[in-house]
């Protein structure tokens, strides 16, 4: 097990004690969240635990089922008591990053319907400028990319197109195209870089979350998870 991995272990599995029977759960999406799902899992067969999640992506809904975690829709239970995800990069006003797997629109449309939002990370992923250590993810219709492309750009950074190895472009679960733009110096201003995306027409959804983080889980290799509350909440 690599030492990102163990880190990431440490993180989903503190976030599945924080779940209590017959809670609504938003399933977030990505490699950390694997292990809360498992951890859950273990969870609910072992101290029969009740629950039912939204998940925030196809890849995520078949490991629920897989699991054996109950899963419903958004359409179903649009209040949820917590939702745990994962982030690509964490600021210390807990502003995320987040869309690197592809799914940061369902992530974001879930993350707003939660009470409580758990973000759970690998150590690495607290930074003191978003955009530095990550390429931030911009989800786009695919009609007319190249014009939006142009003019994601012209807000200061190279967007490039994600693409599989195949060269064809990346799909996300709902038909979009993602931009992963570098940002030579980090993001300076999140919030109003995230206002001038959002009116671009094209784009669909920014992978600049604000507002949406209470808590985050900090794995570490060693095991352990540190707890962090929102500066000035909770
Ligand atoms: C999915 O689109 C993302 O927002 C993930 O939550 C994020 O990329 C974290 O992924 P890992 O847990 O795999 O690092």
């Amino acid at each position: 097990m690599s030492t990102g991995t163990s880190a990431k272990q440490a993180a989903g599995v503190a976030a599945a004690a924080l779940v209590e029977s017959g809670m609504r759960l938003g399933l977030g999406t990505g490699s950390t969240v694997t292990f809360f799902l498992e951890a859950l899992a273990e969870r609910v067969r072992a101290d029969g635990l009740e629950v039912i999640g939204v998940p925030t992506s196809e890849d995520t809904a078949d490991r629920a089922v897989a699991l054996g975690i109950p899963i419903t829709t958004l359409e179903e239970l649009p209040e949820l008591d917590l939702v745990i995800d994962g982030a690509d990069e964490v600021d210390g006003a807990f502003r995320l990053i987040k869309g690197g797997g592809g799914a940061l629109l369902r992530e974001k449309i879930v993350a707003g319907c939660g009470a409580r939002i758990v973000i759970i990370v690998g150590e690495g992923k607290r930074v003191e400028r978003l955009g530095t250590t990550f390429l931030l993810p911009v989800e786009i219709v695919s009609f007319g990319a190249k014009a939006t492309q142009a003019k994601v750009e012209a807000l200061g950074c190279h967007p490039y197109l994600r693409t599989l190895e195949s060269g064809e472009a990346f799909v996300t679960d709902n038909g979009n195209w993602v931009l992963d733009c570098k940002f030579e110096s980090g993001i300076q201003d999140p919030e109003g870089l995230h206002q001038q995306l959002s009116e671009t027409p094209g784009v669909v959804e920014v992978g600049i979350f604000l507002g949406l983080c209470h808590h985050v889980i900090e794995g570490r290799s060693d095991g352990t998870a540190t707890h962090h509350d929102q500066p000035g909440g909770d």
